[in-house]
């Protein structure tokens, strides 16, 4: 490789990773991809051209050449053997839901490196499901966490902290250190809450963020583009986000939580007239999607209805005063 000065192994452990070493990427470039989130390799390598040569102001083709240097640096290739596959798959992790129920039903909780779609109704448990969430992560893996931060893009202002805390003092967490560890930002239009997960990134290099929230993915979207004559866009809009939210996972082997909330009145946009909103896009990107619905109070009921490699079916739960139980 052309120019690039040796380092020690123990620079190279402590450095970032240069931009700077890629081909066609001056200082210029660099601090305008960094201004983007791109600090290293890995986040250069999953990006996508179009992406990448808007961020640092390329041709799409430099972009192409770019990205297939960083692939290298950060040794991920075109293909996987099943072996890499089946190790990375070992390095998933699972937030537990505090419901066996449930955790069962989503093969051993919420996953990493995939995206878990919580829909329905207002009233359905959905943000508690969130906030539960958001407090478990912060336990050690023994005890159904991941022991890290929480990103939590609040874009309806229903991040409650006393509940939060309430649930986090239920689970034996000083309450105070847990909030601590949650970093709420209030998206207040659909265009802040894409900018919110380039933020979500930059945080994530400071902070061990394992599980990233968007409660609620599709309101600002839905309210924004009205009509028939928006549906496209909206949909390409929701589509990008989405997959940055999955690059988000991979790169930080992090869960993503996305609430979403059914059309009340048939919605001629989407056929379904109790389907969840953002139809295809959302349903095809989202790993595990989850139907909640309210039964006998304090009963709720979660129904798995799509996902990759575990069948079909239902858990019930409760919303307590402590939180998601049995
Ligand atoms: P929308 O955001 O409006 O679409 O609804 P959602 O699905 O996010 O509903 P959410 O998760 O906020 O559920 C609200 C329900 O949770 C309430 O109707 C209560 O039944 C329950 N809940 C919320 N807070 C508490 C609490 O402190 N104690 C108890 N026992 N239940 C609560
Ligand atoms: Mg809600």
């Amino acid at each position: 490789m052309p120019g690039k000065p040796t380092k020690s192994e123990e620079e190279k452990s402590t450095e970032e990773d240069s931009l700077e070493d890629l081909p066609g990427v001056g200082h210029t470039t660099a601090e305008k991809l960094r201004e983007a989130g791109y600090r290293d390799f890995m986040e250069v390598a999953v990006a996508s051209p179009d992406d990448l040569a808007a961020a640092a102001d390329v041709g799409e083709g430099i972009a192409q050449k770019i990205i297939l240097e960083a692939r290298k640096r950060a040794k991920i290739g075109g293909f996987e053997s099943g072996a890499e596959i089946l190790e990375r798959r070992k390095r998933i992790g699972h937030i537990s839901a505090q419901s066996n129920a449930i955790n069962e039903l989503l093969g051993g909780g919420i996953e990493t490196q995939a995206i878990t779609e919580f829909y329905g109704q207002f009233g359905s448990g959905k943000t508690q499901m969130a906030l539960q969430a958001a407090v478990t992560v912060q336990l050690p893996v023994e005890k159904g966490g991941l022991n890290g931060d929480v990103v939590y893009i609040d874009t309806e202002n229903t991040f409650r902290a006393e509940r939060f805390s309430d649930m986090a003092k239920a689970l034996g967490l000083d309450p105070d250190k847990a909030l601590s560890r949650v970093h709420v930002a209030r998206a207040f239009n659909s265009n802040h809450q894409e900018l919110l997960v380039p933020k979500a990134f930059e945080l994530a290099h400071d902070r061990p963020v394992r599980l990233l929230i968007v409660d609620s993915l599709t309101a600002h979207f839905r309210a924004e583009f009205l009509g028939r004559g928006a549906l496209a866009d909206r949909q390409q809009r929701l589509n990008r986000h989405m997959h940055e939210l999955l690059r988000f996972s991979d790169v930080f082997n992090a869960a993503i939580i996305c609430t979403n909330q059914v059309s009340a009145r048939p919605d001629v946009l989407f056929g379904d007239p109790t389907g969840p909103i953002g139809g295809n896009i959302v349903g095809h990107t989202a790993t595990y999607r989850v139907y909640l619905r309210r039964s006998k109070p304090p009963h709720r009921i979660a129904r798995l209805v799509d996902s990759p490699n575990l069948p079909e079916g239902e858990a019930v739960f409760s919303v307590t005063g402590e939180g998601i139980r049995d």
